[in-house]
């Protein structure tokens, strides 16, 4: 949608950050390519081995900026659209740099199919409306940025160290901008777009986690610690989904739908469905999936007897308030016995004068 003269803040943080981006442009130039590597040659293999997922994951950002682009426009997002615009030159910039550090270690890309989740990760990033996209590409900046941030440290002097410290300049840039966007837009999902959200997190972390497993001997080799960069990693998209209102004590929906106390209940609910999921016997998933269903489908206790860290509230917001008063509690209380027999004989009474309608008008 094209306007002619589309109004928007210039101190608005969004546009901030345009101005910043626009004015902090660089190029491959702007690096020494004459710099030592500071690697042997097999910690350049493990490198050029252990970026790849990085290296997909700035094509894909590219890529996924030029689609969104538009529902941005149309929604007349001014300041979003000047600065998805600085961004989509961003990771086509990134994309570029890392295309010349593969042909000047003469290393290629490790091959998709060994790496499978690589797919995986951006067929979920893909799925979903503008928000869902922008809170992948926070937890994709949020570990781009962990992730240069260590050979920008570690080696500032050696090649891949310099170009780590200009990427991450702008990695930062792109995570204050999801997050701007995010904390305005988030709050005014449903509770269930937001647990979706939440859902997507876990699955993005544990689809990254696949991935570290295949390059695990190249990490070593490079002397990166995975199961400490995924506990920093994992804390820093914590506090991002809290700070967005993805998480805290206002979200949590009391018995009747009021607030409560209990933190992290996004988290604990998305972690039950997860778990639910993967060790079903493919009953248990339906059950928790079975939101608004009007009765009980068989196998209902068995989510009730067998999930004891499952409680009624969790429940009832799975699936419902009604089929949640039939499940709790497993073994039916005296007045509830006592309420579906007055409401049987009410039905059989109403049966009955039915049955004996027709014969007393004839
Ligand atoms: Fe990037
Ligand atoms: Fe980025």
């Amino acid at each position: 949608m094209l306007r002619l003269f589309p109004r928007y803040d210039r101190d608005d943080i969004v546009m901030k950050l345009f101005y910043k981006a626009v004015s902090h442009q660089w190029s491959a130039e702007a690096l020494d390519w004459d710099a030592p590597t500071g690697l042997t040659p097999r910690q350049a293999l493990a490198l050029t081995n252990v970026i790849t997922p990085v290296y997909l994951g700035e094509q894909a950002a590219m890529n996924g900026a030029a689609l969104v682009l538009p529902q941005i426009i149309s929604h007349g997002e001014t300041a979003a659209q000047l600065y998805l615009a600085t961004f989509l030159l961003d990771e086509a910039r990134h994309f570029d740099v890392l295309t010349r550090l593969y042909t000047h270690f003469g290393n290629r890309p490790v091959a998709l199919r060994r790496i499978p989740e690589m797919l995986r990760y951006h067929q979920r990033l893909s799925r979903g409306d503008r928000v869902d996209w922008l809170w992948g590409i926070l937890i994709s900046d949020i570990f781009a940025r962990e992730f240069y941030l260590t050979f920008a440290k570690v080696q500032p002097r050696a090649l891949f160290g310099q170009m780590s410290a200009h990427i991450l300049r702008d990695e930062s840039r792109h995570q204050a901008f999801a997050h701007a966007y995010l904390k305005n837009a988030v709050p005014q999902l449903t509770a269930a777009r937001r647990l979706a959200l939440v859902d997507m997190k876990n699955e993005l972390l544990e689809t990254m986690r696949g991935m570290h497993r295949r390059l695990e001997e190249d990490a070593e080799v490079l002397g990166i610690d995975g199961a400490a960069f995924f506990q920093d990693l994992s804390r820093h998209i914590e506090a991002h989904a809290v700070a967005i209102g993805l998480d805290g004590p206002r979200d949590r929906p009391g018995p009747n739908g009021g607030s409560g106390a209990e933190p992290n209940w996004m988290h604990r609910l998305a972690d039950l469905r997860r778990r639910a999921l993967t060790e079903s016997d493919g009953l248990r998933w339906p059950i928790l999936q079975g939101r608004g269903r009007p009765s009980v489908p068989p196998g209902s206790r068995l989510v009730a007897e067998n999930t004891p860290e499952l409680t009624a509230a969790d429940l009832r917001l799975l699936v419902g308030p009604r089929p949640a008063r039939r499940i709790f509690p497993v073994a039916p209380s005296l007045p509830e016995v006592a309420t579906c027999a007055v409401c049987a004989l009410v039905r059989l009474c109403k049966k009955a004068m039915l049955r004996g309608a027709p014969a007393a008008r004839a």
